[in-house]
């Protein structure tokens, strides 16, 4: 028999997602005429926006042609695609980014759970707790941690508690770190950190020689004009920081799959020698050889968001997704409930009611209102206690998954 990554086994649980949708395979299963809503996994609900939907048919009618074929494209993204990003995303704020610095992927999944691959076997972690549990899987998996504890956390990787008493923010390590992953909008929580706490962060990071690996999947569901919606808003985090942005969510892409993730050219790591490195160059080594690119046509749909008909389209979406999470707050608030995000974030983040712990509450949901959440815990044990909604649903479902709820456990 061959031998297997041993690390595999240290992982605690499945992956959270899947689990959530055996429990609830298994609910429908036995209750075949339950009527199931599903605000668990955040998944968009909404049709493609029209913009996005002629760019893949314009641009599959131009590979239909022998004189606009494409085959391979380039590893790390077209250019009309990175020089889009540059100007809209980074440009129209004020940020200097350069098309060069800028990998298209094909998710922020796989670039956040990846980007580990180019550090060290023996790097050390800070991961606020709770989290989206890419961050800490991916570390587990490649050798980074010891087994797991009681509570689920795993020995070698440092915890930053985000709490109700720290506005779910991290706090700074108390040890220096090589890496700290942060994410802003939170999943799950739903806080966003403010420039203050970023310039905070920045600072850390470049006194204690760290690098921040910030997520801002969720950027674009930001609604307070004055939160920052990129790292690199925050003089200094050229030198210390990674950035990972999303079509998924914002722009309907969690089955069409593009992303990006931006390493500016001042960002150096060190290698055994102690001599310093471009990150972005190893990134486009580890691009070049394990990845063939994101197809031509899923390229220009994503081109497509930025144009003016595009970005209309979209910002309705998120408008719509929003209005959801607000609908969720009230009602939820209204009935008594204690709940935090959905206001700058897709996600609402509610305490759990009569003394229930997550899983628990996932299963009583589920049973009377037959309604589906994330238990908090199944991001890190400072999640215990608590239960995240979605706003990814249509608005009818939601107001009725908010009534059931309220009908059941108020
Ligand atoms: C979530 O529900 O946390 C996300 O949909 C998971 C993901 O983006 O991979």
């Amino acid at each position: 028999m061959a031998r297997i990554n041993d690390h595999y086994q240290k992982l605690a649980a499945g992956y959270l997602f899947p689990e959530i949708g055996r429990r609830v395979g298994a609910f429908q299963s036995a209750n075949p005429k339950a009527d199931v809503i599903r605000l668990g996994i955040g998944d968009v609900v909404l049709p493609l926006a029209a913009s996005v939907r002629q760019a893949m048919h314009d641009a599959v009618d131009e590979m239909a042609e022998a004189s606009g074929f494409k085959g391979y494209g380039p590893e790390r993204g077209y250019g009309f695609l990175r020089e889009a990003i540059a100007r809209h995303d980074y440009g129209d704020r004020g940020v200097e980014i350069d098309p060069n610095e800028i990998f298209v992927s094909d998710g922020s999944k796989c670039d956040s759970g990846n980007i580990q691959e180019i550090f060290a076997e023996d790097a050390t972690l800070a991961i606020p707790d709770p989290v989206y549990p890419v961050y800490v899987d991916t570390n587990v998996m490649a050798g980074r941690t010891g087994p797991a504890g009681a509570n689920g956390r795993y020995a070698g990787i440092q915890y930053l508690p985000c709490t109700e008493a720290s506005g779910f923010l991290p706090s700074l390590p108390t040890r220096p770190v090589d890496l700290v992953y942060l994410c802003s909008p939170n999943n799950p929580t739903g806080a966003v950190a403010s420039k203050a706490e970023l310039e905070k962060w920045v600072a850390w990071a470049r006194a204690n020689g760290a690098i921040l690996l910030f997520d801002a999947a969720y950027e674009r569901f930001i609604t307070d004009p004055d939160l920052p919606r990129s790292i690199f808003e925050i003089p200094g985090a050229r030198e210390c920081a990674i950035e990972f942005r999303s079509y998924s969510k914002t722009a309907g892409f969690t089955g069409i799959r593009c992303a990006f993730v931006v390493i500016p050219k001042e960002l150096m790591g060190r290698n055994g020698r102690g001599e310093a490195v471009s990150v972005a160059s190893l990134w486009d080594r580890r691009t070049s050889t394990k990845f063939n690119g994101v197809s031509y046509p899923v390229q220009r749909a994503a081109e497509a968001i930025y144009s003016e008909a595009g970005r209309k389209e979209i910002q309705a979406n998120i408008d719509y997704y929003m209005a959801n999470a607000a609908i969720i707050r009230a009602g939820l608030s209204k009935a008594g409930f204690t709940t935090f995000g959905g206001v700058n974030a897709p996600y609402v983040w509610m305490k759990t009611p009569n003394g229930l712990d997550s899983w628990q509450f996932f299963d009583a949901l589920l049973a009377k209102a037959n309604v589906v959440g994330t238990p908090g815990s199944g991001f890190g044990s400072c999640g215990e206690g608590y239960l995240r909604l979605s706003a990814f649903g249509f608005s009818a479902k939601v107001e009725e998954a908010v009534g059931r709820i309220v009908q059941h456990f108020a």
